[in-house]
């Protein structure tokens, strides 16, 4: 693959990680940044039509990469996954636990289901994906997992409930994890992803087919301009700024660092917090 602009090549070869919904937005951008540093990256989610054209583009690329396909709410499932991904690599260093899901709903008019859905993806499947590598990182003297958390339960965040409680048992679990397990070497940490301009915030931008849009409209130039008001950094934040921050975390860099929360967000919900925007 070719040179990392800020790590050196090579950095996490012999290296193996676990990135769930490793294969579209933030964490494509974390596989695809680990595996230009010599990583091996098992991109493990619940769409195999996915998985398979992003582990081609990291191998096309001379990465190293192969696919899981499991839904980390079921727990015998990513259980088999960890035991099949040490089976067949030896190890296990790294878990990015990534899969999420979530969309806004009034809390009175969230079901049983809804609640539960996203209860499950964000909170059970961390658990149970940190859960099922433990043995592993532990009998080889350590390892390494980074969650991926939000802003938004910083502050109250309206039609948001399922999701933010999720994020905060993540945070949670970050802090609780780093400590019972770091006789073990393993390092819990977590980040907290600002806006990041995937499809569905493209779409939250795009007009309603039949609009009336004026001919100078155009949804980049929009998302361009929501940036410069809403973020002091004045940019939407990349796949890539995000997987350099797992790097990182998965580097000797990272040794002393456990039980973390990172924002990375060009300051955008400490500004958030000052103007209520
Ligand atoms: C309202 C919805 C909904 C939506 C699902 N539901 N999507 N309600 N709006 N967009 C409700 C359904 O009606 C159903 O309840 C229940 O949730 C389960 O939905 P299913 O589709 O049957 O289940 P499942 O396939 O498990 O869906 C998982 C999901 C879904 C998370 C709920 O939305 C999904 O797969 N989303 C794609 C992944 C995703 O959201 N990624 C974004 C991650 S980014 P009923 O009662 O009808 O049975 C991220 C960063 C946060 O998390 C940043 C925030 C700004």
């Amino acid at each position: 693959m070719s040179s990392h602009p800020v790590f050196r090549d090579g950095l996490l070869d012999g290296q193996v990680g676990i990135v769930t919904g490793g294969a579209t937005g933030i964490g494509l951008g974390i596989s695809t940044t680990l595996a230009q540093l010599g990583m091996h990256v098992v991109l493990a989610s619940r769409k195999p039509e996915n998985l398979q054209s992003a582990v081609e583009n990291i191998v096309a690329a001379g990465g190293k990469a192969t696919a899981v396909a499991v839904d980390v709410r079921d727990q015998t499932r990513v259980q088999a996954m960890a035991r099949q991904v040490h089976d067949e690599l030896g190890r296990i260093d790294l878990l990015v636990n990534n899969a999420a899901g979530n969309f806004y709903k009034k809390s009175e008019e969230l079901s049983e289901n809804a609640w539960k859905s996203v209860i499950e993806i964000d909170l059970y499947g961390t658990f149970f994906c940190t859960q099922a590598v433990f043995p592993y990182m532990k009998a080889q003297g350590g390892g390494r997992v980074v969650s991926t958390s939000m802003t938004l339960h910083y502050r109250g965040w309206p039609l948001m409930a399922h999701a933010t409680a999720a994020k905060a048992g993540v945070d949670a679990l970050t802090r609780t994890l780093a400590v019972e397990w770091a006789e073990h070497g393993i390092r819990i940490n977590a980040i907290a992803p600002g806006p990041i301009p995937t499809e569905g915030v493209r779409k939250a931008f795009t007009p309603p087919p039949g609009a009336p849009v004026p001919d100078f409209f155009s949804v980049d130039k929009a998302m361009d301009v929501f940036a410069k008001a809403t973020i002091p950094l004045k940019r939407w934040g990349t796949p890539e700024d995000i997987g350099q921050m797992v790097a990182y975390l998965a580097s000797p860099a990272g040794d002393w660092i456990t039980g973390a929360i990172f924002v990375i967000d060009g300051g955008e919900w400490l500004a958030k917090s000052k103007t209520g925007m």
